[in-house]
């Protein structure tokens, strides 16, 4: 029996890489990853509500700058909407509103959790009961990140990111997310990759040593085994990354990490209590600190009418 739904809220979480293992670019020119993808709980609300028209708003919190943004009618959530009702051989419709709090040109994936957020809210306004190999499909069209923001938890990404399985992740791992005012492009900080390693092997590292980190749920340990091959593109591109990095250990991160392409940098802590506390000391010097927790579940449904 059909239910019908008005309004849904689903919300999707912003991912960190664990391990991004990244080899030389393929003839399409993505590059082949390895990565150990990680949901955190920072996360944007996707709100669809059924109209005749369409349109798509954004509620941004004051630190995301909306000139970051892309403009209308190139945003993902819309391109979402038409791959799906594409593959339904239905017509566009509906409000979708998306509450932003993952920082933007970041390397979380805001915009793919926005995509994913938006493809299970529309599937169910919609009333479409997409499968979840469909689902997965039209989200590996949509960006390399999105099908992992369906999945959420911890998952081991290969291909260029978009071939996505769960891994056994029985921690709760504390971090402080210290955003950078300034977006950076991720194929930038892909093409920098390219200049600074024209040898690098097609095959991509691999995350073993990650994933047996995993599985001890010890901190110390997960701080020794974190890797991206991006850090140091980055770093060459936006030199004060590598002084934030070197300034969260020294006042006690575990290990700061680049998150993804960057700007955002994370850092991992013993604690709740812990990541507060170098949270407090960072914020000194930067505007926004955020403590975050992992791994927490995919796109999921909060909120129906
Ligand atoms: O897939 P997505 O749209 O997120 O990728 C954005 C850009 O990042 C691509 O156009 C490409 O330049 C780069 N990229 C890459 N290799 C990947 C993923 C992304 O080169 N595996």
């Amino acid at each position: 029996m059909s239910t019908l739904t008005s309004a849904v809220t689903v919300r999707a979480p912003a991912k960190i890489n664990l391990h991004l293992g990244v080899g030389a670019p393929r003839p399409d020119g993505f590059h082949p990853l390895t990565t150990v993808y990680h949901a955190v709980g920072l996360c944007d609300d996707v709100t669809a509500t059924l109209a005749d028209g369409w349109g798509v708003s954004m509620a941004l919190p004051h630190w995301i700058d909306a000139d970051d943004l892309p403009a209308d009618g190139e945003n993902i959530v819309d391109r979402a909407a038409t791959l799906l009702a594409a593959h339904h051989g239905i017509r566009v419709s509906g409000l979708v509103s998306v509450v932003k709090a993952i920082p933007v040109a970041g390397g979380m994936a805001g915009g793919s959790a926005d995509a994913a957020a938006a493809l299970v809210a529309l599937d169910r306004v919609w009333d479409l009961r997409t499968p979840d190999e469909d689902l997965l499909a039209i989200a590996a069209q949509l960006g390399s990140d999105v099908p992992f923001a369906l999945l959420g938890g911890t998952a081991l990404g290969t291909g260029r990111g978009e071939l996505v399985e769960p891994v056994a992740d029985h921690g709760t791992w504390w971090w402080v997310v210290v955003p950078s005012q300034e977006g950076l492009s991720t194929p930038a900080v892909y093409r920098h990759f390219d200049a600074m390693f024209p040898d690098a092997a097609p095959e991509p590292c691999g995350a073993d040593a990650l994933l047996a980190a995993l599985a001890t749920r010890d901190p110390h340990r997960l701080a020794d085994v974190l890797h991206n091959d991006l850090q140091l593109p980055a770093i060459d591109l936006r030199p004060d990354l590598g002084e934030l990095i070197d300034r969260g250990q020294g006042v006690g991160a575990l290990r700061g990490l680049v998150s993804g392409s960057g700007p955002t940098c994370v850092f991992l802590c013993e604690s709740a209590d812990h990541a507060r506390s170098v949270a407090a000391a960072l914020e000194q010097d930067h505007p926004r600190v955020l403590v975050a927790n992992g791994p927490v579940a995919g796109a999921h449904l909060v909120e129906y009418a």
